[in-house]
């Protein structure tokens, strides 16, 4: 494929004036004027080009200030490693020689990787990302990248170069778009990542929700979270860090389970605070020990949600809230409990393995609308003691 040097600049130009004129058109009729406007153009550079103009906009939020000129796909922005995911993962690859990189993508971890270890080569299954990464590093001033095209299973038993450490980020989605649950669904599949003995150093990026049990020997799984959510996971070899650890890139924050495992009590009551806590530690499957250090009591086993007696201090690990009221579900008495408090319908509304629908709970609330000045809440619903629970909260600020 040959991406558009002269016509590029043409066809953004063109997707400038076009989404000015009409903000709401959609990728469809972008590709259908730009077509109009050139008719000899090649399709694929159009659609191409449609697709970059479209990512661009979403990029530097996930990839930083650079990347409102970078060469994108949506799909391969969508499959991307977070800026502050990337930097953080490569730091473990300081000073490496030589870094063996599988799935090249946008070229984000290949960027990471390459500012800190001497060379990087990287490998992808498909030309168009491998060019668009290529395109991508030279515009952060990376040179010390060699990019291979082709499949990994192929490539790699062919290298004959000594690597010290590896990277991979296999392709978790299928070609429309949706997640694959099984490692062995991947491209590559995670049985042949495993299995590649490359370097002391090994990281294989897998999705946060893979548990991968039991651990292959030499191997610790670390859940990596951004903002609220638990956005991945990384299986490592060779690294310091401890298996089931998390860590949430963007507010610095980490935690790793003790050696033994601890298991609280279920809280007696649910007076006091609830805290919630975040996504990372739900899926290591050790949240229960970390409850049990800080003494906060799990409202039922394997649910997100504990209570705390005395005021939790402040973390960026969970989030915490006053309990006002709790009680057995019931639209009825919770409709009433709500609005007595005057609450209006900005109260968020939060389940975890609860049977009910929260938008359908939502309609039958029938909170009034927001205005400058009315309350509003939390409403948390799970299986307390096995039967259905609503517990009223206010967050702590
Ligand atoms: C999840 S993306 C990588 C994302 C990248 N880390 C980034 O930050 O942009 C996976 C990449 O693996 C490539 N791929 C899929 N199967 C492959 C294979 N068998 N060999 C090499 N690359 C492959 C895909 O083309 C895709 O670009």
């Amino acid at each position: 494929m040959t991406t558009p040097d002269k016509a590029w600049t043409t066809y953004e130009q063109a997707l400038q004036s076009l989404s000015e004129s009409s903000p709401k058109l959609d990728a469809p009729a972008l590709v259908l004027r730009l077509r109009k406007a050139f008719p000899n153009a090649d399709v694929r550079e159009v659609n191409l080009a449609v697709e970059t103009f479209i990512a661009r906009r979403q990029a530097p939020e996930k990839l930083g200030a650079w990347a409102k000129e970078g060469h994108f796909s949506v799909s391969l922005l969508q499959q991307a490693s977070r800026e502050s995911i990337a930097t953080y993962r490569a730091q473990f690859f300081e000073g490496r020689s030589h870094v063996l990189e599988i799935g090249t993508g946008t070229g984000s971890d290949t960027a990471a990787l390459a500012r800190v270890a001497k060379h990087v080569t990287t490998i992808d299954g498909d030309p168009i990302a491998s060019e668009l990464a290529k395109r991508n590093l030279a515009l952060q001033g990376i040179s010390n990248v060699t990019f291979l095209v082709g499949e990994a299973q192929t490539i790699v038993p062919s290298l004959t170069e000594n690597f010290d450490a590896l990277f991979a980020d296999p392709a978790r989605r299928t070609r429309t778009g949706e997640r694959i649950k099984s490692g062995e669904d991947y491209s590559p599949p995670l049985s042949f990542l495993l299995a590649l003995s490359i370097g002391s150093l090994r990281a294989i990026k897998i999705s946060p929700g893979l548990f991968v049990e039991p651990c292959p020997e030499g191997w610790v799984r670390q859940f990596v979270g951004y903002d609220e959510e638990c956005l991945e996971q990384t299986l490592w070899y060779g690294s310091p860090i401890k298996d089931s650890s998390i860590v949430v890139t963007d507010r610095d924050a980490r935690w790793e389970p003790p050696e033994k495992e601890l298991i609280p009590p279920i809280a007696e009551s649910l007076a006091g605070y609830l805290v919630e806590a975040h996504g990372t530690l739900n899926r290591c499957q050790k949240l229960e020990s970390f409850f049990h250090q800080r003494h906060i009591q799990p409202v039922a086993q394997d649910v997100a949600y504990g209570i705390s007696f005395e005021r939790p201090e402040p973390s960026p690990l969970y989030t915490s809230y006053k309990v006002i009221e709790d009680l057995p579900f019931s639209k009825k008495k919770l409709k009433e409990a709500v609005n007595q408090l005057g609450w209006s319908n900005r109260t968020e509304l939060k389940k975890r393995n609860f049977p009910g629908e929260i938008e359908q709970i939502r309609a039958e609330l029938d909170l009034p609308k927001h205005t400058h000045a009315s309350p509003f809440g939390v409403v948390f619903f799970f299986r307390y003691h096995g039967k259905p629970w609503a517990v009223i909260a206010e967050r702590l600020t």
